[in-house]
């Protein structure tokens, strides 16, 4: 399996979680279940990104130079989802939740379009699905 492919099923669930904790806050769910929901989906999400960022983003980044990259737009989005991420998990109040819970799901799903669009087919071309598939080995050794 090429790293782009398991990053890419990763993100069908936490669209699915999404998609959950969405529906709980819209018809006014109460704050501690999705609270607990949004803490479920923290571990996960940030393991990914922290893979995306030690695994796949170097390659990337030797090839496209350190600024004004797509790679650079994804790590700026990663620091802002990971800040949200810790809001949601501490103990906000349930408009406190659904406020920052708002911009985390947009920002959230453009940031995986993103990347399934425009930073996986790069990887695919820049790289090449063998070295792609090393980089997944490197993944499923470290855990
Ligand atoms: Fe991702």
């Amino acid at each position: 399996m090429r790293i782009i492919d398991r990053f890419t099923q990763e993100h069908q669930q936490f669209v699915g979680e999404l998609d959950r904790l969405k529906a709980h806050v819209d018809a006014g769910g109460d704050v501690a279940s999705a609270i607990a929901a949004a803490r479920a989906l923290a571990t996960p999400l940030l393991k990914h990104a922290e893979n995306e960022e030690a695994l796949l983003f170097p390659d990337l980044i030797e090839r496209l130079g350190h600024t004004s990259s797509p790679v650079t737009v994804l790590q700026e989005e990663h620091v802002i989802i990971h800040g949200q991420v810790d809001r949601l998990t501490a103990e906000p109040t349930a408009a406190d939740f659904a406020k920052v819970f708002a911009a985390f799901d947009r920002i959230l799903r453009e940031h995986i379009v993103k990347e399934e669009e425009i930073v996986f087919p790069m990887s695919a071309s820049l790289l090449g699905d063998a070295r792609l598939q090393e980089m997944d080995q490197e993944i499923t050794a470290a855990v």
